[in-house]
């Protein structure tokens, strides 16, 4: 257990635990307000990202600040984004099980440091391991679920809407949702 940012960074930059390790190129630890009430998780970086060493600057990324600037959300003042794996998976494939095994206990600490009241899973990925393993985004996106004192809730992809465009209107109902799950339950995320 981690009792502050900087060595939980140090030790995580250092991280062999599983062989992404061996072809990134950056590891993406995750951006935003450490001390955030709200945490969004994707499922991995992708080219993009693992040139930056930043969560979701692609096109997908893009379309992310959208929607949360549309709830005036931003990744630099009253948010945290990372992601199920900190490395990128070749040819962006999905990480398999056995990386999302070797790579969340660093999320735990995260979370355990930043104490969010809401986390956000952006996609199946992320949904089906925080949330419940038959999670279907289609069926149970928008919904707030507790688990251990935090809520969660699962959404739509970025790129998955940049795949599928019929459903953003869906996504924004997801976001105006947890704009105003913020406002019943986060004291500080629309006051900084
Ligand atoms: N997709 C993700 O899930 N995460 C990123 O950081 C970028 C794209």
């Amino acid at each position: 257990m981690y009792s502050d940012w900087e060595s939980l960074k140090k030790d995580c930059y250092n991280c062999h635990r599983c062989d992404l390790c061996n072809t990134r190129t950056n590891l993406v630890f995750g951006v935003g307000n450490e001390n955030a009430e709200v945490l969004f998780v994707g499922e991995g970086p992708g080219a993009n990202e693992d040139m930056q060493g930043k969560p979701f600057v692609g096109r997908s990324g893009q379309l992310l600040d959208k929607y949360l600037e549309y709830i005036d959300l931003y990744r630099d003042k009253n948010i945290y984004i990372a992601n199920m794996v900190k490395c990128r998976p070749p040819e962006n494939r999905d990480p398999s099980d056995k990386e999302m095994d070797c790579c969340i206990e660093w999320l735990r600490e995260q979370t355990r440091l930043m104490r969010p009241k809401i986390i956000v899973c952006l996609g199946r990925i992320s949904a089906q391991r925080l949330i419940g393993k038959d999670f279907k985004v289609t069926q149970q996106h928008g919904q707030f679920i507790e688990k251990g004192g935090i809520l969660f809730m699962g959404t739509f992809h970025p790129a998955a809407l940049l795949r599928n465009p019929n459903n953003k209107p869906l996504a924004l109902d997801d976001f105006i949702a947890l704009r105003d799950k913020i406002k019943e339950t986060c004291v500080n995320t629309y006051e900084v």
